[in-house]
């Protein structure tokens, strides 16, 4: 019997299995149970995955439980201090950071790709002028499968890049573009003289008629923020991006599903619905009931910005994000915004309430980066259309590391069954 293996054993049949146990890098080790079933005749069940790995992968590394994030082994403080998201994209991409030549070769060529098909932006109009933003960026991102086919050959590892960077390069000017259209104003096309972050700015806010003062402070902050959504393991959207892919579907079909899956409240959602909660709180005093709610059983009110299912502790995005806040709003003019505030002292209050403490539930990435967005001018339905934004390099990095593997095969999960067996089809006349 092998050190590295685990032994099941069926007690109803006394039949055993040795399963091998694989070591990661750093973290959990893994019980490799792909020959479960044939070897058993037995599924395993995990609905929310809360023990599963579904892949192997060398990009990003969480200890939920010392609130330790690292992309590519480099911890997320030094990334959001010292690097840029552009840096931080070639990193999730290619492994390591950039020498100076190929920072320079990588930004240059996603500065190159900023600009969309002219008859994409037709596509806009298609839409309701009230939809939500999130419904516009589904569709569009989509929608770059029937615009760039000159480079789906999934196969094609000089295609894969090519998507990649029309991705990195192309989701800001598309985001900007799905606010321009429901506030009725011009598209603003991307100005390639300015970085990443003040681009998306200056698509977003300026108009023909005005320009936008890029301030240096919001300009950092808004890479910083997109440096701390940049790739998170395997949550939900990265699961269902790898999950999409594994069929072999193109890459802007799957980031088109991520951007579906990061919507919901549970996950990207979180954030525009912390300002909407704590817009309900209204003042500080009223916080404690709040908290109190949240822990009642028989409401189904959350404290929308805490929790996490892997972070047993501080979010490490969280720190970051409530100390670069200070800095926006004083920036902004904000500084003694109500709604940071209420903020503060919900935070005080929950982190040292039993029911938070006993559950470790801790503020998350949305819960601070909402107050920033808003200082900056953001409306909250735009929130989680940058969290996507950021996203969609560690989706798509995520999505090369799989295709990339040799052992590319398709994501099928299998059940439980637990509905009526065969039974015989009956006349309607005859039915109860
Ligand atoms: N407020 C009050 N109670 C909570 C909260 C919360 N925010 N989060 C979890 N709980 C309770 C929950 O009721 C449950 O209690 P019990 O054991 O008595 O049934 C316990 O804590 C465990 O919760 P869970 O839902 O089983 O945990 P999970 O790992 O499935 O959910 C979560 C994680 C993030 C969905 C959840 O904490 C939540 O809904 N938080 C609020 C939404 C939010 O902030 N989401 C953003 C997540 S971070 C960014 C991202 O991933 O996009």
């Amino acid at each position: 019997m092998s050190k590295n293996s685990m032994t099941f054993r069926d007690n109803r049949t006394g039949k055993e299995v040795e399963l091998p146990i694989i070591e990661g890098s750093t973290g959990p080790s893994v019980v490799d149970c792909t020959k479960f079933y044939r070897d058993f005749g037995l599924f395993m069940l995990d609905p929310g995955f809360k023990s599963t790995a579904s892949c192997d992968s060398k990009i990003t590394f969480i200890d939920g439980e010392k609130g330790i994030l690292e992309h590519r082994g480099y911890p997320i403080e030094q990334l959001a201090e010292k690097s840029s998201y552009i840096e931080t994209c070639y990193l999730l991409m290619y492994g390591e950071l950039p020498t100076k030549d190929e920072f320079d070769w990588f930004n240059r060529l996603v500065v190159e790709h900023t600009m969309v098909h002219e008859q994409l932006l037709q596509f806009y109009k298609g839409f309701r002028r009230d939809a939500h933003p999130m419904a516009i960026m589904v569709g569009v991102v989509g929608a770059l499968s029937a615009f760039y086919h000159d480079s789906l050959d999934i196969h094609d590892p000089r295609h894969r890049e090519i998507s990649a960077i029309r991705v990195l390069a192309k989701l800001p000017t598309i985001a900007a573009a799905s606010y321009k259209y429901y506030t009725g104003q011009p598209f603003i096309y991307p100005n390639n003289n300015l970085s990443y972050a003040a681009n998306f700015l200056n698509m977003m806010f300026s108009t023909p008629c005005e320009e936008y003062h890029i301030s240096p402070i919001i300009s950092d902050a808004m890479d910083k923020i997109f440096i701390l959504h940049a790739d998170h393991e395997q949550n939900a959207s990265t699961a269902t991006v790898r999950l999409a892919g594994s069929s072999q579907a193109n890459p802007f079909a799957c980031i088109s599903a991520g951007i579906s899956a990061l919507w919901g409240p549970a996950h990207g959602g979180a954030n525009e619905a912390v300002l909407k909660m704590l817009d309900e709180i209204g003042t500080p005093d009223r916080v404690s009931e709040y908290v109190e709610k949240a822990r009642d059983p028989k409401d189904t009110f959350r404290l929308m910005g805490f929790g996490h299912r892997v972070y047993k502790n501080y979010d490490p995005r969280a720190k970051v994000l409530r100390e670069a806040a200070k800095g926006v709003l004083e920036e902004t003019g904000r500084a003694d915004d109500p709604l940071f505030k209420i903020a503060m002292e919900l935070e005080r209050i929950a982190l040292e309430d039993e029911y938070f403490i006993e559950k470790k539930l801790y503020p998350n990435v949305d819960f601070y980066s909402g107050i920033i967005l808003r200082a900056i001018g953001f409306p909250p339905n735009m929130f989680t259309v940058i969290f996507a934004l950021a996203r969609s390099v560690g989706w798509i990095s995520q999505w090369i590391e799989m295709i990339g593997d040799d052992h590319l095969s398709i994501g099928r999960p299998r059940q439980l069954y637990s509905g009526a067996t065969k039974r015989d089809w009956v006349p309607i006349d005859e039915r109860d």
